[in-house]
């Protein structure tokens, strides 16, 4: 095995550093994340730290980086109270990638990446036309993690939008039938395979 302590850690090289780290909890889905300021200019951006709070209530959070530059779609997110989660299609992985760039105010990704907004449903968020599984929430709390001042926003799920075939009677997303994107780190992306649906585990 090659071992890394604490030292060897803080001292590799920045870059190098970010890369391991990122990699290291595991494939995330790449999600395009739906919003609006309240003078309806639409932002589109990617997040992969997503992730599932629980199923009742049913909630959703993002991990957000700090917000020490302007942060198009946590300042929509406070201003307007809520927000669409969008899996990206295998076709879109290089649009979807692109919606990190830093765009100004006044452009909307959805726009600039080739993405089709949807305002639909009771949410003024818009959500993504070309997704198969789409997620309207809005935002429940707030919570700061101090030890790097990243924000937890805890959303409440309010509406469900799924392409057909993809759900079975059970309830059971299938993921890779929805040819959703994974990604590691900020840059490789996958799809997925299915390998196996298992039992409740018991003792
Ligand atoms: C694959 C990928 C995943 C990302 N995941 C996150 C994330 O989970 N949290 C975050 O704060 N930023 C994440 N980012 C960075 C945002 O996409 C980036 O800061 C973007 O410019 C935010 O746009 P906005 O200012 O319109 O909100 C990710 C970027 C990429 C390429």
């Amino acid at each position: 095995m090659i071992v890394l302590d604490a030292i060897e850690i803080s001292t590799l090289p920045k870059q190098q550093r970010t890369n391991l780290i990122n990699g290291l909890s595991g494939f995330k889905s790449a999600l395009l994340i739906g919003t609006t300021n309240v003078a309806g200019q639409q932002n589109l951006a990617i997040f992969s730290n997503v992730v599932h709070i629980g199923a009742n209530p049913p909630l959703m959070g993002i991990i957000h980086r700090p917000v020490s530059v302007e942060k198009h779609t946590y300042e929509n997110i406070k201003s307007t109270g809520c927000f669409t989660v969008n899996h990206v299609p295998r076709k879109l992985y290089k649009n979807a990638h692109q919606t990190s760039a830093r765009y100004d105010r006044a452009t909307s990704e959805f726009e600039a990446c080739g993405f089709t907004p949807e305002i639909k449903g009771s949410l003024p968020a818009p959500y993504v036309t070309e997704s198969f599984i789409q997620v309207g929430l809005t935002l429940e709390e707030e919570i700061k993690i101090t030890s790097n001042d990243t924000l937890l926003l805890v959303g409440s799920i309010k509406e469900i939008y799924l392409a057909p075939g993809i759900i079975d009677e059970e309830g059971f997303i299938e993921l890779a039938k929805a040819n959703t994107i994974l990604v590691q780190g900020l840059e490789t992306y996958y799809t997925a395979n299915f390998v196996d649906r298992l039992p409740y585990a018991k003792p």
